[in-house]
């Protein structure tokens, strides 16, 4: 879909594959399994929009068990609308450290900011906060408000191609996708239609070994039927992701260490890393990073020995970090390609949020 926030209603011809009696059965038979086999999760305790909203967030690219803690530890240091509002950028990253992909955070603090008064109730409001898509609006309405607004995260494409036995992969059949989350919720049990949907996928509709034998769906499945349920969904079609290799500076002056603060654009915005950057075709990592660090940060620096290599998967590329210690030699440090520079003890580090590669980095300078 070109725009995914636009939303359009299913024409008869996309929802014809599923008749009305097949419908009721589906939902009545969903509904009992996620009473007797429905997950019991922390969000799910709660009708408080802001904390459903929270944990949507949270588990847009993170698994359920990671999410857990992190939620609980959120909703105790932010418990409100007003009180994420108030904090400032720093600490929001610094509670959100170690979850990736941080534009979340810093859409949820943005979005907490827009808001005047109460969380919006209607999806036209929701879909206008920042960092919030068409299956995370129908999430959070849906269980906050008991309203019938479908959704279709990845373990729902899965569960509903299944269901279909889809014969392309999910994103070629956005649109019929959506048609039938759309035709299959129940009008009257939004919530729990939703989040038996999405339990349905994480826990028995699994990518491997699917438990089909305690599915509810299991003699309306046409993929089970088929015997093709481990063969669907259809892969997407993936470009090989590029690699790039980083140098990294740790570089050290009377027991501190050079840290700089990323601009706040981008895949890492405002996070603090250590300085470096990309290996340039025959350079040494050597070369490399007293190059980046004259360059970033204006300084010379001697670089020494090699403290760590860190391998690290974001979902367009992988880096590889070569980390080195560094000593600093001359100049004054300038934050060139960067919004602020600090030098800080390795006690200090704990107090700034760091990616999760720069995270190893410190862990191997306090070993
Ligand atoms: N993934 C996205 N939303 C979820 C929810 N409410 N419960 C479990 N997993 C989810």
């Amino acid at each position: 879909m070109s725009n995914k926030k636009s939303i359009k209603s299913s024409s008869s011809a996309e929802r014809g594959s599923l008749p009305s009696f097949l419908v009721s059965e589906l939902r009545s038979r969903l509904l009992n399994w996620y009473a007797k086999s429905g997950r019991t999760l922390p969000w799910r305790k709660t009708r408080d929009p802001y904390a459903i909203w929270v944990s949507e967030i949270m588990l847009q690219q993170t698994q359920v068990k990671t999410v857990i803690p992190y939620f609980e530890r959120w909703m105790q240091q932010f418990p409100t609308i007003k009180a994420l509002a108030k904090a400032d950028l720093q600490s929001v990253l610094k509670a959100w450290e170690g979850l990736g992909y941080y534009a979340r955070a810093r859409n949820l603090h943005r979005a907490a900011q827009q808001i005047e008064g109460d969380f919006p109730t209607d999806l036209e409001g929701v879909l206008k906060l920042p960092g919030i898509g068409r299956t995370t609006a129908g999430g959070i309405l849906s269980a906050a408000f008991n309203q019938p607004i479908s959704i279709l995260d990845g373990n729902v494409k899965r569960v509903l191609a299944r269901l279909i036995a889809l014969e392309t992969c999910p994103s070629k059949a956005l649109k019929q996708l959506w048609a039938i989350s759309d035709h299959l919720i129940d009008p009257n049990a939004g919530r729990d239609f939703n989040q038996a949907l999405m339990d349905l996928g994480a826990t028995v509709c699994t990518l491997k070994n699917p438990a089909c034998l305690v599915c509810p769906w299991r003699s309306h499945c046409k993929a089970y039927n088929l015997g093709v349920q481990s063969e669907l969904p259809m892969s997407e079609t993936r470009a090989a992701i590029p690699h790039k290799v980083i140098g990294v500076a740790v570089i050290w002056q009377d027991q501190r260490i050079l840290i700089d603060r990323r601009k706040p654009e981008g895949l890492l915005g405002g996070l603090w890393e250590f300085p470096g950057g990309k290996l340039e075709p025959g350079e040494t990592i050597e070369d490399c990073i007293k190059r980046e660090i004259r360059e970033e940060l204006a300084i010379d620096i001697e670089v020494g020995e090699r403290l760590i290599v860190v391998d690290h998967t974001y979902t367009h590329f992988r880096v590889t970090l070569n980390v080195h210690h560094c000593q600093y030699r001359s100049g004054e440090p300038q934050a060139i390609a960067c919004d602020e520079i600090r030098w800080v003890t390795v006690d200090e580090l704990s107090d700034y949020p760091f990616p999760k590669a720069n995270i190893k980095i410190i862990e191997a300078l306090r070993q």
